[in-house]
């Protein structure tokens, strides 16, 4: 393969055997990366390293379910066996439970923080100790949603892990950035994946408007198209951002800014609590 943006560059990616992980996968393999093919779903994680390797890339999978530091750092261990170390880990594996809030079970947020927050923080933790004791740097992508900001109907538990994740994101990145290694957040727009099919289907059943199925149509994008945005994120210039969360679809790019405040002064310097309502009010209007 030719070489490319992070050519030599050890990469692991969770969740990487179907989906937007797998064009993770692909896009890094493509750009010169050594690359580990992590899924629970070990043969989709077989076959996704077998098709890298077959068109001249490099490549190994692995099986482990993160989620638990033990998984992450036996997950680690494989990057360092198979390839003598790590530069990039991406935690975009999850699965999520969905629903109302009042038909959950704890069993189901459990299920979703553990894959979702919990896959993110050990695997992210997990690099972060190998990339310091290399003293090489290197780089920690993780994937948050428009869930954790926007508050999504079903979603509650995902917006949940999602939120959390953002905020280990911003912690992460004040304690490793001065370690050279940056830790950054795609947060991917609707994008083709078998769960989003579920979902698109699932609109269609209950009979949703066709305004919003022609706009799901319209405005959805494919894995490949919008997975570039992680090796950017791990070449010498993007590796100078830290802390920071992008949404790239095929034709743009956006920085997401939610700690972005508006602010109103109270009146003759002191509060009412009518007076904090009314400002809260128009605040938030
Ligand atoms: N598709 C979208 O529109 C979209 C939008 C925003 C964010 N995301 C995020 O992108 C990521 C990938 O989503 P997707 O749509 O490709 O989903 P997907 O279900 O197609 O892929 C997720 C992969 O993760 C694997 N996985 C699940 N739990 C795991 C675990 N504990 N250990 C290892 N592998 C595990 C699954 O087997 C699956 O192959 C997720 O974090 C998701 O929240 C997706």
């Amino acid at each position: 393969m030719a070489s490319g943006a992070v050519q030599g560059q050890v990469v692991v990616v969770t969740g990487a055997g179907r989906g937007l992980g797998e064009a993770y996968a692909r896009a890094f393999a493509a750009a010169g990366a050594s690359v580990v093919v992590n899924d629970l779903d070990a043969s989709n994680a077989e076959r996704v390293a077998a098709s890298i390797v077959a068109g001249g890339g490099t490549a190994v999978a692995d099986g482990e379910a993160v989620g638990t530091q033990e998984a992450a750092d036996r997950l680690v261990a494989h990057a360092k066996e198979a390839f003598g170390g790590i530069d990039v880990m991406v935690t975009n594996a999850g699965a999520d439970r969905r629903g109302s809030v009042f038909d959950l079970t704890t069993a189901d947020w459990m299920f979703t923080l553990q894959t979702h927050l919990f896959g993110t923080m050990h695997s992210a933790l997990a690099a972060a100790r190998a990339m310091r004791e290399q003293g090489r740097g290197g780089s920690i992508i993780t994937v948050v949603s428009d869930a954790f900001h926007m508050g999504l109907e079903g979603l509650c538990p995902y917006g949940t892990a999602k939120g959390g994740i953002y905020g280990f994101m911003r912690g992460l990145a004040v304690e490793l950035g001065p370690l050279g290694i940056s830790v950054n957040a795609v947060s991917p727009p609707m994008t083709q994946t078998p769960p989003v099919n579920e979902f698109l289907e699932s609109r269609v059943a209950a009979g949703a408007p066709e305004g919003e199925l022609e706009f799901f149509r319209a405005t959805i994008q494919q894995p490949d198209e919008v997975a570039l945005i992680t090796v950017a994120l791990a070449s010498e210039r993007g590796r100078a951002l830290n802390g920071q969360v992008f949404t790239m679809t095929r034709d743009s790019l956006a920085v997401l800014r939610p700690n972005a405040t508006k602010t109103v002064g109270a009146e003759n310097g002191a509060w009412t609590v009518d007076a904090l309502a009314e400002a809260a009010t128009s605040l938030a209007g």
